[in-house]
C-alpha cells in the first residue's frame, strides 16, 4: 500500500467585527500608538462583543466559512480538534459545541490546550490520524477569545492580544504534499512567566481571586520574549535543516504572531527575506491559537501547489514547535 499523506485541502477563518485600535487603547491605559507599533507591530485587534459569546462563536464561524468554501458535507467530518486556552467552559469541550453547531454529527471532537502553539500541536495530531489511515476528514481549529481573560488596566498585556479563529481541513492523499514533518516541544518550567492563576482546580474561583485579578493573563513580557526569540527561531531552523530546506527553497515562513520583533528574529535565523514571511499582526494582534490558521486564511490565494511552508510557534507552557507543510492546492 502506498504511503498516505495528510493534505490541507481547505482553509476557513473568522474575526469579529469590532476593531480595538491603538488610539482607543490610549484612552484606556497609559500607552501610545507609537509605542505599541514600534515594540510589537500591532495597529489594531478584533474583539468579540456581546453577552454569552464564547470562543465557540469564533470557531463555528470559521468552520462554516471552511464548509462554504470547500463544499464539505459536515456529516463526513470524522474528527474535529479545537486548540484553545479560552474554552467556553471548563467542560464540555468547546470542540463538542462547535462540531454540533456546524452539523458534524458523525464526528468525535476534543479540545487541545497548548496556548500559542495549540494549532501546530492540533495540526500534527490531526495529520497523524489521517496518515494512520484511521480517518478521512479531520477539521483542525485554532482560536481564542483572549479579550475574555484580559485585564484592560494592564498595559503590558492588553495591547497585545485579540480575538479570532481559523481552521483547516485535512484529507488523505497519495501525492507528495501535506503535513510532512513536525518538531513539538514543551517545558513546564515556563509556568511562572506566563499563566492564568485562578479558575482551575489548584485555585478555584472565589471572591478573593476576582479581587486579586487572578482570572487574567499574567505575563512577564521581556522574559517570555527572550525564550520566544531563541526557541521559535531554533526550532524553525532545525526543521528546515532536517528536511534539507534552504532559505531560498522555502516559499513561506508562517510564524505565530506574538510580536513583530520575534517574527523578524525567526526570519533572520532561518535567513528568509521579509517578502516570504506571512504577517497580519498589525490588524489582529496575538490571537493565541488563532494566529497561524488566520495567516493561512489571509494568504491562501497567494499559495501554490507544492509550496514549502514552515509553521512556527511559541507560547505559554512553555510550548513551541515547527511544522513543515507542502501546500496541496492552487486557489
Ligand atoms: O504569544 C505568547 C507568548 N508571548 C509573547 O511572545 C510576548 C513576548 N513579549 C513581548 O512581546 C514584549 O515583552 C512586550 C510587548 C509584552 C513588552 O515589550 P518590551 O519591549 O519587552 O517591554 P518591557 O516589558 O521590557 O517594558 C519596557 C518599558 C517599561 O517601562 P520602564 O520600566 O522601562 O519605565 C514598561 O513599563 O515599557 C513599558 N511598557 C509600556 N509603555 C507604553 C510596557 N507596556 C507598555 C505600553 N505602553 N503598552
Amino acid at each position: 500500500m502506498s504511503k498516505i499523506n495528510a493534505a490541507i485541502t481547505g482553509v476557513g477563518g473568522y474575526v469579529p467585527e469590532y476593531i480595538l485600535t491603538n488610539h482607543e487603547l490610549e484612552k484606556m491605559v497609559e500607552t501610545s500608538d507609537e509605542w505599541i507599533i514600534s515594540r510589537t507591530g500591532i495597529k489594531e485587534r478584533r474583539i468579540l462583543k456581546g453577552e454569552n459569546q464564547g470562543v465557540s462563536v469564533l470557531g463555528i464561524n470559521a468552520v462554516k466559512d471552511l464548509i462554504a468554501k470547500t463544499s464539505l458535507d459536515p456529516r463526513e467530518i470524522d474528527l474535529l480538534i479545537f486548540a484553545t486556552v479560552t474554552a467556553d467552559m471548563t467542560f464540555p469541550a468547546t470542540a463538542n459545541i462547535v462540531a454540533t453547531a456546524v452539523g458534524a454529527t458523525n464526528a468525535f471532537s476534543f479540545d487541545m490546550s497548548a496556548a500559542c502553539s495549540g494549532f501546530i500541536y492540533a495540526l500534527t495530531t490531526g495529520a497523524s490520524f489521517i496518515k494512520s489511515g484511521m480517518y478521512k476528514k479531520v477539521v483542525v481549529v485554532g482560536g481564542d477569545k483572549m479579550s475574555a481573560i484580559m485585564d484592560y488596566t494592564d498595559r503590558s498585556t492588553c495591547i497585545i492580544f485579540g480575538d479570532g479563529a481559523g481552521c483547516v481541513l485535512l484529507e488523505p492523499t497519495a501525492e507528495d504534499v501535506g503535513v510532512v514533518d513536525s518538531i513539538l516541544k514543551s517545558d513546564g518550567g515556563g509556568e511562572s512567566y506566563l499563566h492564568m492563576k485562578a479558575g482551575g482546580s489548584r485555585i478555584p474561583a472565589s471572591h478573593e481571586t476576582v479581587d486579586k485579578k487572578q482570572h487574567f493573563v499574567y505575563q512577564e513580557g521581556s522574559a517570555v520574549f527572550k525564550f520566544a526569540v531563541t526557541n521559535m527561531a531554533e526550532v524553525a531552523a532545525q526543521i528546515a535543516e532536517r528536511n534539507h530546506l534552504t532559505a531560498e527553497s522555502i516559499d513561506w515562513l508562517v510564524p505565530h504572531q506574538a510580536n513583530k520583533r520575534i517574527i523578524d528574529a525567526t526570519a533572520n535565523r532561518v535567513g528568509i527575506t521579509e517578502d516570504k514571511v506571512m504577517m497580519n499582526i498589525e490588524k489582529y494582534g496575538n490571537t493565541t491559537a488563532g494566529t497561524i490558521p488566520l495567516l493561512l486564511w489571509d494568504y491562501e490565494k497567494k499559495l501554490k501547489k507544492g509550496d514549502d511552508l514552515i509553521l512556527a510557534a511559541f507560547g505559554g507552557g512553555f510550548t513551541w514547535g515547527a511544522v513543515y507543510v507542502k501546500w496541496a492546492y492552487n486557489s
